[in-house]
């Protein structure tokens, strides 16, 4: 006899990678408070995941677990219920939507790696699946841009360059896989400080521009160049506000990185390396000096949020 064929759909799960700038050039303050940015992001493999069943018409609700989950709100304040709310608003057309997720982090809060951001793209994909809404991958990338600068990059993955205020992103033809280790910091650091010491630190920044050094060594498919051509703009104020860092990266270096480089805002530090031997050499140097709370053995590029189930 066949099992019965339930009418209550189910669940669907979503993962999402986090994101390393491999270049973060940061313009001048615009008049919405926003900085202008030309910056290339990468996806690597450290993932977390969102899960997303059906609730009563009306209820968003949402429960964390893993790394950092005590750090992450689970009110309206949410990045994944504030996701889901806009999706019911703008495409459920008076539908009696609700849903219940569940996330699983494995992204660091507050890291630089934007795991907040990669919440709220993996639910915008979860609850179109789960509520069946026709919304195009064009539609989802605009609602992804009114939650949040990095929430686009979240849904499209892989290598791209990012511009307006991160949220407008391309893909980016570049070669080969890279291996790169990420430190995980003590604490966390703010967004928002970083980018305020930023503009103490460098008033008068020009309009951001990545290096075309960066784009050809992307292009070429050639860690040792990419290792050389990292830069980041808010390195030298996360480092302010985290003097220790700097130590995490010249460690990296020691130990034979090809780059060093503090990622987004920080305090995540991540460190590109040869091999997968490398990484896993690498990882027990810097948790063993305490440089780093934890190291993680990623590579990229990986694809951007997907559907598991
Ligand atoms: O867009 P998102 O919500 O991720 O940004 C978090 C904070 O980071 C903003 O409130 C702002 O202070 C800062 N930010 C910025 N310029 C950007 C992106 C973020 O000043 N391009």
């Amino acid at each position: 006899m066949s099992a019965p064929i339930s009418t209550v759909p189910a669940g669907v799960r979503v993962r999402v990678p986090a994101k390393i700038n491999l270049a973060l050039c940061v313009g001048p303050p615009r008049a919405d408070g926003f900085h202008p940015l030309a910056t290339v992001y990468q996806a690597v493999s450290l993932f977390d995941e969102v899960q997303a069943g059906w609730e009563d018409p009306g209820v968003f609700a949402v429960s964390v677990s893993g790394e950092g989950a005590d750090l992450v709100p689970t009110d309206d304040d949410n990045l994944a219920v504030r996701a889901a709310r806009l999706l019911a608003e703008r495409y459920g057309e008076g539908q009696p939507l609700g849903v219940s997720m569940a996330i699983h982090k494995s992204i660091p809060v507050a890291g630089g790696l934007a795991g907040g951001s990669s919440n709220g793209a993996a639910a915008l994909l979860a609850c179109a699946d789960l509520w069946a809404l026709d919304v195009s991958l064009e539609q989802m990338l605009a609602l992804a841009g009114e939650l949040g600068s990095d929430v686009p990059f979240a849904l499209l993955g892989g290598t791209a360059l990012g511009s307006g205020r991160g949220e407008q992103v391309a893909p980016v033809l570049g070669r080969g896989s890279y291996h790169w280790v990420l430190g995980f910091g003590w604490t966390g650091l703010s967004t928002p400080a970083v980018y305020r010491t930023h503009d103490q630190l460098r008033p008068d920044a020009p309009p951001p521009e990545v290096p075309d050094e960066l784009m050809a060594a992307l292009r070429a498919g050639d860690a040792q160049r990419l290792g050389r051509a990292l830069v980041n703009d808010l390195q030298e104020p996360a480092l302010r506000l985290q003097p220790q860092l700097r130590q995490t990266l010249e460690t990296g270096i020691e130990y034979g990185a090809l780059g060093a480089i503090v990622s987004g805002s920080g305090p995540t530090c991540a460190f590109l390396v040869k091999s997968e031997a490398a990484a896993i050499d690498l990882c027990v140097a810097l948790t063993s000096d305490g440089v780093v709370r934890t190291a993680r053995r990623t590579v990229g590029p990986v694809p951007g949020a997907r559907l598991l189930s």
